[in-house]
């Protein structure tokens, strides 16, 4: 996916995009661009550039311009290569229209030539250089309906910005499944895929809905449907800090994220579980007789996501009493499967954009399903196709290696699993209490794990001694293989180390065979009903050679005999374990990922968020 800013107003343009496209970086950094309207030419000034943000600002340069209208982009490739004749924005023939494009035109080949059999020469490989195009041969002078003309030709998913020197200070937006928003200033206006690009300049925003067109000038911002119809749109106050966008001091994102994690928690507990009171989660739209009538809950993701679910799984079982499965959403959604309203699907998607996850949720919801979304971002596509969104409040996540989300979401779980439990009455009422108080007790018990300089040290004395491995083993039994599947992901994210995860209990039948002498095997082995077939897998993994590091429970002396490193976390149930025990394998994969050297924010051939599918 790609990230999108458009700006209108009295600032220069020039320092407006490239600040919003270095916000909007973790959505694609692989070639950039801007087009600026220069108000002495009347011309478009497009200035296009390979590699991260910073080539573009060199490429743009400090001089002077005379220019307050302008739009940017920040991409993934998907079609064409990285390089600068693939980079957005594409332009008309004739220079006078520019546009940026987010997302896929599943029909380009077609359409393109279509445009070459009337002429059109194509400067890229892209499927997106097919819009300005089309707008450009349906424009008589009416930029909207030309922007309409091409969007009724176009199928895929897509955000959508154009401008056009007839109007300097105008541009037409039009999104489908991929985001846009608009941020509202004094006399100017912003349109952005993500609320991050324009944050430090405004907070209020206005949602741009499904195949809706917005007219956007420093005035402020027409809402249409399709068919013209002109629509009214609340503006709506974002309470993210400003230095959410900003690293707070630390070396990146991800390491801020790191330590963020427990105000995540904190807050995405919040008041929903309060002492002695009745859970309150009115906002999923599911009423207490709709969780009654719940037989079937599938959960469904990528990635972090689909680790975070897997976890959630565990405990909507035990406190719940309902069957549960979790299936990534690329899979499930091509599935053939009876679903009917005793099924509740949940989606769990941190930026509520990813297009596996949507599709599967759209089929669910299709198939007469409650659909429930799991989402970090307000207003995110996810919220918008679910029956109800329970939101994790883990604030701005920008690194692209998903952290405090990651912890956000399993919190978000065990809310909705003990609000389950309420609901049917599936546990003692004194046995609720005890697990609500463990839940707000997770927090602090995280940061006394973070403040701790002996604990950060144990982490770093084997990513020093295992840094240039060329691949780690993780294991895990019942609740602790998501945790070993996170944390494998961790590690190829941030430091493109081959890591394999598996069920312990699975080494014997095949894995087992890939361990050679001091194999760095990381074995998630806390306290828990499982834990003594741990230690035998740990035995059976030593046998051939391989260097244990566990990860075990504060005051196990025991495990000292069976690993050769052991990263202690605080005791807590087993189902809240994950929400702990993740932490230090997050940090081991930073710190090996910072001693070889990799770009922990933006690890290679990643984006934030993956809109294509
Ligand atoms: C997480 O570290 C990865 N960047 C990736 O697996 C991510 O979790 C996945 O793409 C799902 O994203 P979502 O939560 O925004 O749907």
């Amino acid at each position: 996916m790609c990230g999108i800013i458009g700006y209108v107003g009295t600032k220069q343009a020039d320092g407006v995009l490239l600040e919003g496209l270095e916000r909007l970086e973790y959505r694609g950094y692989d070639s950039a661009g801007i087009s600026l309207f220069d108000s002495d030419s009347g011309e478009f000034e497009t200035i296009r550039s390979v590699g991260n943000l910073s080539k573009l600002r060199e490429a743009v340069g400090d001089h002077e311009r005379q220019s307050n209208f302008g739009i940017g982009h920040t991409r993934w490739a998907t079609h064409g290569r990285p390089e600068e004749h693939n980079a957005h924005p594409f332009r008309s023939p004739d220079g006078k229209i520019t546009a940026v494009v987010n997302g896929i035109i599943e029909n380009y080949v077609e359409l393109r030539a279509q445009l070459e059999a009337k002429g059109y020469v194509f400067t890229s490989e892209t499927d997106v250089e097919v819009v300005p195009f089309l707008i450009d041969e349906a424009y008589n002078g009416d930029l909207l309906a030309a922007v309409k003309a091409c969007h009724a030709q176009l199928e895929g998913h897509f955000a959508i910005v154009v401008m056009h020197t007839d109007y300097p200070d105008t541009m037409v937006g039009i999104r489908r499944q991929c985001p846009l928003v608009i941020g509202v200033g004094d006399g100017e206006t912003y349109i952005a895929s993500a609320i991050a690009a324009f944050l430090k300049w405004t907070k209020t925003v206005q949602m741009i809905e499904e195949d809706e067109l917005v007219v956007v000038t420093p005035a402020g911002t027409r809402f249409l449907s399709l068919d013209s119809g002109e629509l009214t749109r609340e503006a709506m106050q974002i309470d993210w800090d400003e230095d959410a966008a900003e690293k707070g001091g630390y070396e990146s994102f991800t390491l801020k994220e790191i330590n963020e994690q427990p105000d995540a928690l904190e807050n995405t507990l919040g008041e929903r579980m309060r002492h002695g009171m009745p859970a309150d989660l009115s906002e999923t739209g599911l009423t207490p007789e709709d969780v009654k009538k719940i037989r079937h809950v599938v959960i469904l993701g990528c990635g972090t996501s689909y680790h975070a679910g897997l976890v959630g799984r565990y405990m909507i079982e035990s406190w719940a009493g309902l069957h549960a499965e979790v299936d990534l959403a690329s899979e499930w959604r091509h599935r053939d499967f009876p679903l009917g309203d005793d099924t509740l699907v949940i989606g769990v998607t941190q930026s509520g954009e990813t297009a596996d996850t949507l599709g599967a949720m759209e089929k669910a919801r299709d198939r007469g399903a409650r659909v429930l979304a799991v989402s970090n971002v307000l207003g995110s596509q996810a919220t918008r196709v679910a029956h109800g969104t329970l939101y994790t409040r883990a604030g701005l996540e920008v690194g692209v290696a998903s952290t405090k989300a990651h912890v956000a979401q399993v919190m978000a779980f065990a809310v909705l699993a003990m609000w389950f439990a309420e609901q049917r009455g599936s546990m003692e009422e004194a046995e609720h209490q005890v697990v609500r108080e463990e839940m707000e007790r997770i927090p602090d018990l995280m940061r006394v794990m973070l403040e701790s300089e002996p604990w950060h040290e144990s982490i770093r004395e084997v990513a020093e001694r295992f840094h240039n491995k060329e691949f780690f083993m993780f294991l895990g039994r019942h609740i602790g293989l998501p945790v070993g599947l996170e944390a494998a992901l961790k590690l190829k994210e941030l430091s493109y180390i081959p890591s394999d995860a598996y069920a312990a209990g699975e080494m014997k039948h095949g894995p087992i065979a890939l361990l050679d002498d001091d194999t760095p095997t990381v074995v998630i082995a806390t306290d828990s009903h499982v834990y003594d077939k741990v230690v035998s897998n740990i035995q059976e993994v030593r046998a051939r050679g391989a260097v244990v590091i566990a990860v075990a429970t504060e005051g196990n002396t025991e495990i000292r005999q069976h690993a050769d490193h052991v990263l202690y976390v605080p005791r807590t149930r087993n189902e809240l374990m994950p929400l702990l025990a993740i932490v230090p394998l997050q940090l081991m994969a930073y710190h090996i990922a910072t001693l070889r050297g990799a770009n922990v924010d933006q690890p290679r051939n990643l984006a934030k968020t993956v809109t294509v599918e």
